[in-house]
């Protein structure tokens, strides 16, 4: 058994990154564990979890599982878990309860992976209160699921493999992707910023970046496979290469990758850290790097900021914000902005506010701080009560809206590029589709427009999408 320890998962040392290409391998036995059996996976969380999913799905199909997305149906749940703030624990606890009803009247497999699986209490409660789960997995252990599934068959007990920090990257994982015409790309994992208030430099350990090779053959292979855009993935994004120690920078990375020819390229989440100019004229010299950048701030009120060991104040944020604005044309800049901070007053709000209403952001996410077990932030003295945390979220959701549509009204009647990706949800024989900017565009087009970069006339807007007509 590998418990989680989060007192070593905060060790960060400064032994080489290892990079395995062969550690993934499945023995006869594991590929017929699957036969005649379904999986349902339950993916909680952000792109990089999502990117694992598609990693796991990849390795089950390979064990012969196939998918279903009835839970009922299941010989095997796997649940890819999110850390990140304590409604997202919940939402995997809920399901958790309907799921020990499906086991009491069927056999199947239950297994407990992704971010929460890395953390010592939760791993505690599953081993203690939760013993019918049958086996856990951490974020650093998907490329062993064969061992793992074959075991908790074999043993009949409860299996957990979860390190605590590995210095590795495993290069030969098989992938399953949801999307045909966009795919998602890791180019490093791990964060090493420790903000005061995220748990993920904990669960997905210290910072290892891939060899820019092994992203250059991926991204060739998916030009190859028809693939008209990908997204680099990262924690911070802006910080890529600089564990490998080859003098080779994020900046270097989006050249190469746009050199590479794919029709479009873009990379989440940036720290404001680690963006420099080379990087900033790296975006605005290549037509392929999509002019559109996540860049959280996290809070307006440079006190605040220190307290969340952001690195930045209000000021340098707004420099480089406004250094985006004018060297890349038609840029556009969301966000992510936490309320209620420890030590929040009405005043740091209101710098929040002002900082919102200066950069009039496409879009922004906005969350209630929600202190996580063993960070610093979580002992900080929060003397602002819920009521009113929620009260400025309303506040600044309002306004965030409002500068949504604002940003949006200014599409209408212009003629975008629009990557047709998928049907519409919400509007009967359309696609739905992003423009460059990643703006959501509902187009009237049939089916054979699907994967294609097409130029749309914007009709009408909204606060959240838009409605066009292929011209
Ligand atoms: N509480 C609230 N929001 C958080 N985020 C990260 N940790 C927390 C937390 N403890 C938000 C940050 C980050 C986004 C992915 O989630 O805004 O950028
Ligand atoms: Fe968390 Fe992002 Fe800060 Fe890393 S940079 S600690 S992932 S908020």
């Amino acid at each position: 058994m590998n418990l989680p320890n989060l007192k070593e998962a905060r060790k960060r040392t400064n032994n080489d990154i290892v990079i395995k290409d062969n550690e993934y391998e499945l023995t006869d036995n594991q590929k017929a564990i699957g036969l005649n059996k379904k999986y349902y996976i339950k993916t909680y969380g952000c792109q990089m979890n999502e990117h694992d999913s598609e990693n796991i799905k990849a390795i089950l199909n390979e064990m012969n599982f196939t998918e279903t997305d009835k839970l009922e149906d299941a010989d095997l749940i796997i649940l890819n878990t999110c850390a990140i703030r304590e409604n997202a624990h919940n939402k995997v606890f809920g399901l958790l309860g309907r799921i020990k009803h499906l086991k009491q009247t069927k056999d199947v497999l239950v297994g407990f992976g992704g971010c929460m699986a890395q953390e010592e209490v939760i791993v505690d409660e599953i081993r203690h209160k939760y013993k019918w789960i049958d086996f856990v997995f951490g974020t650093h252990n998907i490329f062993d699921l064969p061992n793992i599934i074959e075991k908790t068959y074999i043993n009949q007990k409860q299996e957990i493999e979860v390190f605590s920090w590995e210095g590795e990257v495993i290069e030969n994982l098989p992938v399953k992707r949801d999307n045909k015409y966009k795919a998602w790309v890791n180019i490093m994992y791990g964060c090493d910023k420790f903000c005061t208030y995220c748990i993920v430099p904990y669960t997905r350990g210290k910072q290892r970046s891939r060899l820019p090779k092994y992203i250059i053959e991926e991204v060739k292979d998916l030009i190859k496979d028809g693939y008209q855009e990908v997204t680099l993935l990262g924690q911070n994004v802006n910080a890529y290469g600089k564990d490998l120690n080859i003098n080779y920078t994020m900046a270097n990375l989006l050249e190469d990758v746009a050199k590479t020819g794919i029709k479009r390229i873009r990379f989440v989440t940036s720290h404001p850290w680690d963006f420099n100019d080379d990087m900033i004229d790296t975006i605005s010299k290549y037509e392929n790097i999509m002019p559109y950048i996540h860049l959280p701030i996290q809070s307006g009120s440079s006190k605040i900021l220190k307290l969340m060991g952001r690195r930045y104040t209000k000021e340098e944020y707004l420099t480089l914000f406004n250094k985006l604005k004018e060297k890349i044309p038609n840029v556009s800049i969301t966000t992510d902005i936490i309320v209620g901070f420890p030590g929040e007053t009405d005043k740091d709000f209101q710098d929040t506010l002002d900082v919102v209403a200066a950069c009039k952001y496409d879009s922004a996410f906005t969350f209630i701080f929600s202190p996580r077990i063993g960070t610093p932030a979580s002992k900080m003295v929060d003397n602002v009560s819920l009521e009113e945390k929620e009260e400025r979220l309303q506040r600044l959701n309002q306004l965030v809206n409002k500068y949504s549509k604002e940003n949006n009204d200014k599409y209408l009647n212009k003629v975008v590029p629009v990557l047709l990706e998928d049907y519409s949800s919400k509007k009967k024989d359309c696609l739905k589709g992003y423009t460059d900017t990643m703006k959501l565009v509902n187009v009237k087009a049939d089916k054979s427009y699907l994967g294609k970069i097409v130029n749309v006339k914007i009709t009408s807007v909204k606060t959240w999408s838009m409605d066009g007509e292929i011209i």
